[in-house]
């Protein structure tokens, strides 16, 4: 199955209430890949990132990534109308108390729908329901609307830090399920990671 970039006409009245959300497994890995590296585009071309200077960056995802990352443990979700796979979301898990939000991806003609607020939720629900204190992004510092959008969901702003092998400066953002928030901004060698 492909993945439209674009869809064109009608879509405006798909909505979250429409759609559902599922677990995946190997076999979307090729979907999944593509969904995020057609979602990463922008973001990727937004900030000069390439196959050379981000290797790692999601807009360079494989399906192979995706097999080795359930195949670790992360889990990934798909929002889908019909068969057709719209975005994603993966959950990995740090420890019994952090949680990593990762691969957060909406197609470019699929957004403003409420669909990534629909995973954002999704995530952290499957996050509760397994115990963890707190679900912790990395972010581009410079990604502002992101930023803002993530606080909107209740996100708190923790740190932000630059690391060798990143062009770009990472704000490190967290959502409390549990109980304690101060624990929130990571310490060195502590829970770090891009999405
Ligand atoms: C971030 C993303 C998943 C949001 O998906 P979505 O389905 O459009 O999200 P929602 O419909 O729930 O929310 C859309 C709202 O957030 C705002 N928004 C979120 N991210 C934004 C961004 N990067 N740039 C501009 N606006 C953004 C939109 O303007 C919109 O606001 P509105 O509702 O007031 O119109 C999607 O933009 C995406 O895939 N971006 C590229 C990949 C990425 O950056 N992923 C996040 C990695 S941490």
């Amino acid at each position: 199955m492909t993945v439209p970039d674009l869809v064109i006409g009608g879509n405006r009245q798909q909505t979250a209430m429409s759609s559902k959300i599922r677990v995946c497994t190997n076999q979307d890995s090729q979907v999944l890949a593509e969904t995020i590296r057609k979602s990463f585009q922008d973001v990727a071309e937004r900030f000069g990132l390439t196959r050379e200077n981000v290797p790692r960056h999601p807009s360079n995802c494989t399906a192979d990534w995706i097999r080795k990352d359930m195949a670790r443990g992360v889990v990934y979700f798909a929002i889908e109308n019909g068969n057709q796979i719209m975005g994603c979301v993966a959950l990995e898990w740090a420890n019994t108390e952090v949680g990593y939000l990762e691969r957060l991806a909406v197609l470019p003609g699929h957004r403003g729908h409420g669909f990534g607020k629909a995973l954002v939720e999704h995530a952290l629900s499957e996050a509760r329901h397994l115990g963890v204190d707190y679900v912790s992004i990395g972010i581009i510092a410079e990604h502002t609307e992101l930023k803002d959008w993530y606080k909107k969901l209740g996100f708190f702003e923790g740190e932000s830090k630059e690391f060798p092998h990143f062009p770009f400066g990472i704000t490190f953002m967290s959502y409390a399920v549990g109980k304690t928030l101060q624990r929130c901004a990571p310490q060195d060698g502590g829970p770090c990671r891009l999405y």
